[in-house]
């Protein structure tokens, strides 16, 4: 560690477990001040509990460096302000805000209750939110400081998590929002699109393609927060094992034309031969999924076995 954090004053949500937890840490040891904040839920936003942001500043405070908890709710107002004003109240600043925290409430979109919905757009959506609400008011008037959002590669797309898809395509248009409004005064924003073995992914159904850990996210994050990239913004950017990816802007690619309104059978006539459609490639991927499950129900042997 070469101190790239010293004198900086940094809030993580989701700290007290998986990603959160290995971010803090570095932060800390990278010579931050760190607050904590977890709300100690279950894979579902249960139960929550005090102890496990408690265990992680326990677990910096030993390595000799600062930390506080805090153990609110992010879906909260008052929280996302609390925990900023907590770094102010206690080490002058707000430097840099990352935003982990996060539920999974799984259910195909016709089984998906209010609820399910409301509890993952409210941890993840509005959980970015109102850290970024609370820290931009403070990063505007000292004109420096880096927000960093948790995305995923599921905000493409996702077969039964159309409510934590939703969410994390929100957090990708809420980071650019951040980025192009605050740009001006310094401030910057970026999110990172993580895979990493945690209890997170041990609900995920299938198997991934690509893993790693925890601590080789946290590296990359730390390196969004620091001075070395201050010309760093609007971006995403995939963190596995030994990957970075930058993903793309998006932006129209083809475009037809005439003078005036179109008919909806001139649409019919035109659309196919000119614009046509982008592939979805989750489309492509289930089908060789299905064709697989098939083949393996025929021969009785089972894909990856
Ligand atoms: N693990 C992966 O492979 C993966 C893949 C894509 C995206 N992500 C994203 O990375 C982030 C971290 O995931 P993880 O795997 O480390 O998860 P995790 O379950 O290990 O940790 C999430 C933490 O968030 C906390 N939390 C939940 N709701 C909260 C709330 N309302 N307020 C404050 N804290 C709350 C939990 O208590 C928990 O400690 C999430 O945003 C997740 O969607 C993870």
């Amino acid at each position: 560690m070469t101190g790239i954090l010293e004198g900086k004053s940094i809030a993580v949500t989701g700290a007290g477990r998986g990603i959160g937890r290995a971010v803090a840490l570095q932060c800390a040891a990278e010579g931050a001040h760190v607050v904590v904040a977890d709300f100690g839920v279950g894979m579902h936003g249960e139960e929550p509990t005090s102890e496990v942001a408690d265990a992680v500043v326990e677990e910096i405070r030993e390595g000799g460096h600062h930390a506080i908890a805090i153990a609110d709710s992010v879906t909260e107002m008052a929280a996302g302000e609390r925990i900023v004003q907590s770094a102010i109240d206690n080490w002058g600043r707000i430097d840099g805000v990352v935003c982990v925290a996060g539920i999974l409430r799984e259910r195909m979109l016709f089984n998906m209750s209010e609820d399910d919905w409301d509890a993952v757009i409210a941890t993840h959506l509005k959980g970015t939110f109102t850290l970024f609400r609370a820290a931009s008011t403070v990063m505007r008037a000292q004109k420096s400081g880096s927000l960093v959002g948790f995305t995923s590669a599921a905000f493409q797309a996702s077969v039964a998590q159309a409510n934590y898809s939703a969410a994390k395509g929100g957090i990708v248009s809420l980071v650019r929002s951040a980025a192009a409004g605050l740009n001006r005064y310094g401030v910057r924003a970026n999110a990172v699109a993580p895979i990493a073995r945690t209890r997170m992914m041990a609900e995920v159904p299938m198997e991934l393609p690509e893993t790693g850990e925890p601590e080789d996210v946290a590296p990359m994050v730390t390196y969004l927060l620091s001075d070395l990239a201050t010309h760093i913004t609007g971006q995403i950017y995939t963190v596995v094992g030994g990957k970075i990816a930058v993903w793309n802007q998006p932006h129209e690619v083809r475009a037809m034309f005439k003078d005036g309104r179109w008919t909806p059978e001139e649409i019919a006539r035109r659309l196919d031969a000119t614009i046509g459609q982008e592939p979805m490639p989750i489309l492509a991927q289930l089908e060789a999924y299905r064709r697989a499950a098939a083949a393996a129900a025929e021969t009785g042997v089972t894909p990856n076995a």
